[in-house]
């Protein structure tokens, strides 16, 4: 009798809330009707509507194992349509499997400061149409499915700062604009690293143990502005090491073991006269800016 209650009360609650959002929204209901799945079904992870009542957020930082998160994706979801996913500082979960996700789509994945190691090839792959940022910073991820990204249509960054990833990744993107591999053990830069990455803006490689730039390889991203290279082994700038253009801002060189820069390091590129502004070579206790 009791709980028969409480189900009632609940329901109540639930219906009147969605009939409000779709309400507020007017003329097409169907449209703005989003809404979460039951709390019970998807527990430990929580799920909110935004402020706004347009987008759907879930959190799931506090999942026990791999088989617990699978499980809250086999819950009824009303809407499949995610914006954010986020997993922060959980220190269970060490592999991201195929699957996990269902049918359930996101525009931003952040599992953030955990114990991550590897994400199976498929496990993003129902939201290569809508992810605009995967974001795993602070973990200790070894296995990355690079080989898929070219699937991801709309993505414009990808965070995968202070990992475990040996050896610089194969990578295809005609739309990744945001690049951060810093801090982690990357080991060297080959000349063609950017060959498939021509959108990159923002680069950031400090701390990637690379010990030489080959002249060129960063020619294959014209739209270049910000390039982090900082705490690297190189010793020697050759002759086009960094090509700057209008719209370049940073190029940290700083700490790294530099003794020989070429007086052509820097070239602007040739199409627009560009020059590099800010470079900033603190090496060994002596920090230079200068305009080139
Ligand atoms: C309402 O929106 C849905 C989903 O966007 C659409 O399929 C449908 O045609 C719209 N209906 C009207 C009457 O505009
Ligand atoms: C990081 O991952 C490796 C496997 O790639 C594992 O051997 C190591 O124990 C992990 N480190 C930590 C701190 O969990």
């Amino acid at each position: 009798m009791k709980l028969h209650l409480v189900v009632m009360v609940v329901t109540v609650v639930a219906t009147s809330g969605r009939s409000s959002i779709s309400e507020f929204q007017g003329t097409n209901k169907s449209q703005f009707a989003i809404s979460c799945p039951n709390d019970a079904d998807i527990r430990p992870c929580e799920c909110t509507v935004s402020l706004d009542g347009f987008s759907l957020d879930m959190d799931c930082s506090k999942v026990q194992d791999e088989d617990q998160l699978e499980a809250v994706f086999q819950a009824d979801f009303p809407t499949s349509a995610f914006r954010r996913f986020t997993i922060h500082q959980n220190k269970q979960l060490r592999i991201l499997r195929d699957g996990t996700f269902k049918l359930v789509t996101f525009e931003e994945i952040w599992i953030t400061d955990g114990i991550l190691e590897k994400i199976e090839d498929a496990a993003l792959s129902n939201s290569a149409s809508t992810a605009r940022s995967l974001i795993f910073n602070i973990n200790n991820i070894s296995v990355f499915p690079f080989s898929t990204l070219n699937n991801f249509k709309e993505l414009l960054s990808l965070d995968l700062r202070v990992n475990n990833l040996q050896g610089f990744p194969k990578l295809t993107s005609s739309t990744l604009q945001v690049l951060y591999l810093s801090h982690n053990p990357l080991g060297g830069l080959p000349v063609d690293a950017f060959a498939g990455t021509p959108s990159i803006i923002d680069l950031h490689l400090s701390n990637t143990e690379i010990p030489q730039i080959l002249p060129g390889t960063l020619e294959a991203l014209p739209n270049l502005r910000n390039v982090g290279l900082g705490n690297n082994h190189l010793k020697e700038l050759a002759q086009n090491s960094v090509q700057c253009n209008s719209n370049t801002g940073l190029v940290d060189l700083g700490y790294n073991e530099l003794r020989t820069v070429h007086p052509n390091a820097f070239p602007g590129l040739s199409h627009d006269k560009g020059t590099c502004n800010f470079i900033s070579l603190h090496n060994r206790g002596a920090t230079t800016y200068f305009g080139v």
